[in-house]
């Protein structure tokens, strides 16, 4: 290969749909013959794959293969629920099996390279990408990006229906100030390696082939030049072997954050600080040569990046496999087990948030199955396009089921009584009394209600304001003033700010963006055929004054405790702590928070031994071939005292007290999911291993101190009981 045939390895261009600002490069077919590009994306046919891939083999001197690249983030053509939803489902082997489908559909249109997954730690729900992510907590997020890379890459890479994961974006990208999408980023290293990066820890250990770099500058450096991160992290300390990609022109952005005046400068600066392909801005194209020539980059390296991009053609087998087969494209799509998977997958994304009794005592929710006559109010009761969520890749609205057909089909159209009432950002005074005239002939009334996914939530779409969008709000005071019974049901790529609906509306459901099968998972669930089991992968705010709010936060030098924040402070006692004057500080619900349609109750938290040793732990820690031991765990009862059998996700928290960290008030160590029967009680156990323990501690090593260790067994994270225990050193 010559210099400038290694350099096309690097170089990737979007052809299609773009997902960001223009380039004006057009002439793919004239570039691929003289092998200057190594990777498309934006591409969604194998006819139009295909019809690049042959110019690449059969025109271009080394006839190597074109990767190409999509954001398929929950789905290629079937869409699974936003991943905020999926990681609701607190189900990664759902996940894996959703993202086996994204996989082998977007293999049969000659996709082999997932964008995906999102996995950055979002803790403001003011950012839209937050939809995209898999939540607040590192140790959930890590679970799920385990997942999504098991399930795109498959057994082996070489199988035609493989593909290879990008987890993105690397790093600090959620904790844009402020929630404003592509603003800086300031995280100490201490939070970094406890929160923001074992999701990709977790990425790179379950074998993701590549990495894409982020757009923040992270403490003044941006990340797509970030030695710190790629180099030292990345490479030295996790063994990365695969390719790093920039994210889109985030080279050519390195001139505006003001650490190159040149394109050459950018270029030099994002290279040697590690990233290998260039996504889309052409200054890999222009300066690198030249820059290898003039000797301010080394060829070797150069050489090394060019193998990264080629073993990932290897693994994929394309050099073997260059081509999609176009005449079974069609078929791989929306398969019936497919659908299926989207339609649970939809059910268990689903957070039941309320659930009132009605005036006879009985709860509003499920409702009955014989109902005879219900309101279907709301701008998105019938909204296809909406149900797809942001990043809809091959989605299609026509392929979707809306909850008004689903509701019409188990109902018979005659007990639905529909009326829109509003668009999601306007209404007329006629839409509005329409749908109270509506509401007020019917028996129950069914609230669609919530944001537009492609406009409000997703990339660039941050917002400031974080209540229901246009009119939305008085309609639903409108129609609450009815006095009928109320199911709101809520769909949104983030937690919306709804004080009043979760006052006065008798049951909620959120619902995120559930995907193709959204009609049938919402009747099959407002119906009781199935029960809301999500769980919040989020905090739900009161205010956006609370943002960024997150369970896992520090006790501070004066936390609130037991004081009442329900009302301004009277004196000193309740003045000088860590508050709000005007606001609580408790979130409108827990991370973890979710109900079902029966209630489980949690015995005390036993933890099998009282005292243990620092040290056992460190060796255990540092050589897994020393387990400190392996009967080590904490238990709980759980039983079902409802009338239902449910599944209840039973979640393990932990903190350590007296540390050189501070360390945050509650982090997740471990959740299960159990299946209750009525009546039924069962113990959950959680293995104690090390890293339940270990924290990054002030010299930023991953130890275990001697500490005071406090252990829930809950149903979120603000309930409980707690067993302490002691690590001696
Ligand atoms: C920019 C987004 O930040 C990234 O997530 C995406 O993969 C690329 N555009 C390509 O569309």
């Amino acid at each position: 290969m010559n210099l400038d045939e290694k350099v096309g390895q690097l170089v990737q261009y979007s052809s299609g749909q773009p997902t960001g600002p223009g380039t004006g490069r057009t002439d793919f077919n004239d570039m691929i013959q003289k092998g200057e590009i190594g990777a498309m994306f934006n591409i969604t046919t194998a006819r139009e794959a295909n019809a690049f891939q042959r110019v690449a083999m059969e025109k271009s001197r080394l006839q190597i293969p074109l990767i190409y690249g999509l954001d398929i983030i929950h789905g290629y053509r079937t869409e699974f629920p936003i991943p905020l939803g999926l990681a609701a489902s607190w189900d990664p082997d759902l996940v894996q099996r959703a993202a086996r489908v994204a996989a082998r559909e977007a293999s049969a249109s000659g996709i082999r390279w997932m964008f995906s997954p999102m996995i950055d730690i979002a803790r403001d729900a003011r950012w839209g990408r937050m939809a995209e992510g898999l939540g607040e907590d590192p140790y959930l997020v890590s679970a799920m990006a385990r997942a999504y890379v098991l399930g795109y890459q498959g057994e082996r890479l070489s199988a035609p229906d493989s593909a290879v994961a990008c987890p993105k974006h690397y790093v600090g990208y959620g904790a844009a100030e402020g929630g404003r999408d592509y603003n800086s980023v300031e995280i100490s290293e201490h939070t970094l390696r406890e929160f923001y990066l074992p999701p990709f820890h977790a990425a790179v250990n379950a074998g993701a082939a590549t990495i894409m770099t982020a757009f923040d500058s992270l403490n003044g450096v941006p990340t797509s030049a970030n030695p710190f991160t790629i180099k030292q992290i990345l490479r030295n300390e996790w063994g990365f072997q695969g390719l790093v990609d920039s994210d889109w022109t985030s080279i050519a952005e390195l001139i505006p954050h003001g650490i190159a005046n040149d394109p050459a400068t950018a270029a030099r600066k994002a290279f040697l600080a590690g990233v290998e392909m260039d996504m889309v801005s052409s200054f890999y194209h222009d300066n690198l040569a030249n820059l290898v020539r003039s000797g301010q980059v080394p060829e070797t390296a150069v050489d090394e990046a060019v193998r990264h991009v080629l073993r990932v053609k290897f693994a994929l087998g394309l050099f073997e496999h260059p081509y999609a087969d176009e005449k079974q494209e069609a078929g791989a799509m929306l398969q019936p087990e497919s659908l299926d998977l989207a339609r649970t997958a939809a059910e268990r994304s689903f957070v039941l948030l309320k659930n009132s009794p009605l005036a006879g005592g009985s709860l509003l929710l499920p409702l009955p199955s014989d109902a005879k006559n219900v309101a279907l109010i709301g701008p998105l009761a019938d909204d296809a396009a909406v149900m797809l969520g942001s990043w809809s890749a091959q989605g299609r609205p026509e392929d979707v089921v809306t909850l008004r057909a689903s509701l019409m089909q188990k109902l018979g159209a005659d007990h639905v009584h529909y009326a829109k009432g509003s668009d999601i950002t306007k209404a007329l005074d006629e839409q509005l009394a329409e749908a109270v005239k509506t509401a007020q002939d019917s028996d129950i009334v069914i609230l669609a209600l919530g944001e537009n996914a492609s406009e409000m939530t997703g990339e660039a779409a941050s917002r400031a304001h974080l209540g229901l969008p246009g009119r939305q709000q008085q309609l639903l005071e409108a129609i609450a003033a009815t006095g009928k019974p109320v199911v709101l049901v809520l769909f949104s790529g983030r937690p919306l700010t709804l004080p009043w609906a979760f006052e006065h509306v008798p049951a909620v459901l959120a619902a995120w963006f559930p995907g193709v099968q959204a009609g049938p998972a919402l009747v099959r669930t407002l119906f009781g055929e199935s029960n809301p089991s999500g769980k919040l992968p989020v905090t739900w705010p009161r205010s956006v004054g609370q943002e960024p709010l997150y369970y896992n936060a520090l006790n501070t030098g004066r936390p609130a405790g037991n004081a009442d924040l329900t009302k301004p402070p009277s004196g000193a006692a309740d003045k000088y702590i860590s508050r709000y004057i005007d606001e609580q500080n408790s979130p409108q619900f827990p991370f973890g928070y979710g109900l079902t349609y029966t209630n489980f109750s949690y015995g005390p938290t036993q933890a099998s031994s009282a005292q243990l040793s620092a040290k056992t732990l460190n060796d255990g820690l540092r050589d897994a071939r020393h387990p400190p031991s392996s009967d080590l765990t904490a238990s709980a009862d759980i039983t079902n005292t409802g009338t239902r059998a449910s599944e209840e996700t039973v979640q393990l928290y932990v903190r350590l007290e007296g540390t050189s960290t501070a360390q945050p008030v509650r982090a997740l160590k471990g959740f299960q999911r159990v299946k209750l029967t009525a009546g039924q009680t069962q113990r959950v156990s959680f293995h104690l291993g090390p890293d339940v323990f270990a924290l990054w501690d002030d010299q930023n090593k991953y130890v275990v101190e001697s500490a005071r260790a406090k252990i829930w067994i809950s149903p979120d994270s603000a309930h409980g009981s707690e067993a302490t225990l002691d690590i001696t050193k």
